[in-house]
């Protein structure tokens, strides 16, 4: 599969190599540009993108982002079609995140 990542932290970075020696065409981003995702995340494949690229022509797109930052890349995911999978590793941490009211009153 061609699978697009946002994030290159724990998850992201661990995602990227497992998926990448799965065989899967793999490209991860993060939010401060290709040139800043160290080699160590690529080391097993995988590609550096900016966060745009990360949903151009793929099968599935992974956000592995703090939700707090959610908000900025929600215009990409937006323009996915409706038979590309959205997969979300977030977990919502408010001591981390800052309290996040949609979220305190129900909304998921
Ligand atoms: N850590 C765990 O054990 C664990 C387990 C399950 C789920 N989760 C959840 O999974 C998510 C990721 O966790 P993590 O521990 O991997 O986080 P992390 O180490 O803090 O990494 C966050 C990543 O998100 C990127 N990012 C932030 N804003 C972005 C944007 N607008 N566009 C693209 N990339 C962006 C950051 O890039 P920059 O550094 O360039 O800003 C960084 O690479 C969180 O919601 C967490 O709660 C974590």
């Amino acid at each position: 599969m061609k699978i697009g990542i946002m994030g290159t932290g724990h998850i992201g970075k661990i995602l990227v190599q497992k998926l990448s020696v799965a065989g899967h065409d793999v490209k991860v981003a993060n939010s401060r540009g290709p040139e800043t995702i160290g080699a160590d995340v690529l080391a097993l494949g995988g590609r550096a993108v900016s966060a745009a690229d990360t949903v151009a022509d793929v099968n599935a797109v992974i956000i592995s982002i703090p939700p707090n930052r959610i908000p900025q890349i929600a215009p990409l995911i937006a323009k996915l079609s409706a038979d590309t999978v959205v997969i979300d590793t977030s977990n919502y941490h408010p001591f981390r995140d800052g309290k996040i009211d949609a979220i305190e009153a129900g909304q998921v």
